[in-house]
């Protein structure tokens, strides 16, 4: 199959990296030159395991070609996957200006039969706007399909995600266009689940709305169990185990953060008011969310009593491990509000610490764990990379002014770090000592 890809963000390169391994002649299309020359190369500009053999396999084997030309990518393929940005406004409401950019330039550009399928997330009812915008600038009135197809990839494991999802979603009104979606997925052993357009668009935002909600959900339950003397880890154990739950995203923290969640939770929230029904649920969901982080700063001040003045050590700025992205990373807010509180800042990433310099000031980038944990009189946890799983915790230790860990991702076990003697806390541990197992 001849596939345009247009939009080369994280979801677009991964798609069209993903197309190509399986044999599919894919042209990923960007505006923006300068990256798609660096991918011409082999270049890729995020950080993602795996995808630069991908997208490099996929140039040596010619089934992945880069272009500026939307023109052309229109023109050779007959399927165009939609990925391009959909912003947050100051309101939350997504922005689709790109979205709709793109509709009007395959309106005009297409030769023939075109069947255009929305990869990004999008506001329910966006398929229904595509097709009334291509119809409107589609002068010559070639025919076309408008298809949905929501990505659920998460980053730092986009590509398995790709390859082995839980369930493709292929949102239709022609039997065409369904037939079209279905070759392309062939070779997937996952359910297909065919619907129509708005159901599909639905799906994508009810189950990103639906996890964050398990994370706030898990998080309420965590702020239960520091006040009565439960453990979230215990607790969430137990109740993951039934299986109508779910153990999946039923670890507590400092709360969710990256592009998709806190952007499409708000859109969601913006998409039910207009359609005229008020998503209060989903509203706490962002305000647990909010607060999570709030009573982090807490828990570092009960601990160092006065901030002002103090040495924090910040392990991980990321939003989650395996990536480089800092979008709505939770660090971020955490170190800007201890900044304010008079606070200096030694940080370590291992990957996201380039994106950090751009968005953080005044803060002492370190070349690795220890380097940070020096003369510092906290050590907070925020990011769950593995590397931060297994530190010579006599020697962290030994480096610090104070010993306290605070960690925002309960990666470690209080009992495992206090025989070394240093203080922790966790977000709902509770371990009691009378019960060494
Ligand atoms: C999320 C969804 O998981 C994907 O299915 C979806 O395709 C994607 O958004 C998207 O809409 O494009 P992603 O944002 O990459 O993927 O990251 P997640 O792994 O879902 O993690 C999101 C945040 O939740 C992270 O900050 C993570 O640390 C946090 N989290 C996750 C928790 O705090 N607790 C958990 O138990 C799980």
């Amino acid at each position: 199959m001849d596939i345009g890809v247009i939009g080369a963000g994280y979801v677009g390169l991964v798609t069209a990296a993903c197309f190509a391994k399986l044999g599919h002649k894919v042209i990923c299309v960007d505006i923006d030159t300068a990256k798609i020359n660096a991918l011409k190369k082999g270049k890729i500009p995020i950080y993602e395991p795996g995808l630069d053999q991908l997208v490099r396999s996929g140039l040596r084997a010619k089934n992945i070609y880069f272009t500026a030309n939307i023109k052309s990518a229109i023109a050779k393929s007959t399927v165009i996957f939609i990925a391009v940005g959909t912003p947050p406004k100051d309101n939350g409401e997504a922005d689709l200006t790109y979205i709709e950019n793109v509709a009007r330039k395959i309106a005009t550009e297409m030769p023939s039969y075109r069947l255009i399928v929305e990869k990004s997330t999008v506001p329910v009812q966006t398929g229904k706007r595509i097709e009334e915008t291509i119809k409107a600038y589609n002068k010559k009135k070639i025919k076309f399909d408008v298809a949905s197809n929501p990505e659920f990839l998460r980053e730092g494991q986009a590509i398995s995600d790709f390859l082995s999802p839980d369930r493709i979603v292929i949102g239709v009104n022609s039997k065409k266009a369904r037939d079209i979606l279905s070759s392309i997925y062939a070779s997937f052993k996952a359910p297909i689940i065919v619907t129509d357009i708005e159901s599909a668009e639905l799906i994508k935002h009810a189950s990103n709305s639906f996890l964050a909600m398990k994370i706030s959900y898990i998080n309420s339950i965590a702020n239960i169990c520091e006040r009565c003397g439960a453990d979230i880890v215990k607790v969430s154990k137990g109740i993951g185990l039934d299986r109508r739950i779910g153990k999946d995203f039923l670890n507590s923290g400092v709360g969710f953060g990256g592009f998709c969640f806190p952007k499409d939770l708000e859109a969601f929230i913006r998409i039910s008011e207009k359609l005229g029904y008020d998503f209060d649920l989903l509203r706490s969901v962002k305000r647990v969310n909010d607060y999570q982080k709030i009573l982090f700063i807490k828990k570092i001040e009960e601990s160092l009593w006065v901030l002002n003045g103090k040495t924090i050590a910040v392990l991980g700025i990321a939003f989650k491990p395996n990536t480089d992205d800092i979008r709505y990373a939770p660090a971020i807010d955490i170190i800007k509000m201890l900044q304010n509180e008079g606070v200096k800042i030694k940080a370590f990433d291992p990957q996201a610490m380039k994106n950090a310099k751009t968005v953080l000031k005044d803060v002492k980038f370190c070349k690795d764990a220890y380097s940070a944990v020096r003369d510092s009189d906290c050590l907070c946890i925020i990011t769950d990379w593995d590397e931060f799983k297994s530190l010579d915790l006599k020697r962290v230790k030994r480096l610090m002014k104070q010993p306290i860990i605070v960690d925002g991702r309960n990666i470690y076990e209080p009992k495992d770090v206090e025989k070394f003697g240093l203080k922790y806390k966790g977000i709902g541990r509770y371990y009691d000592r009378r019960h060494q197992d």
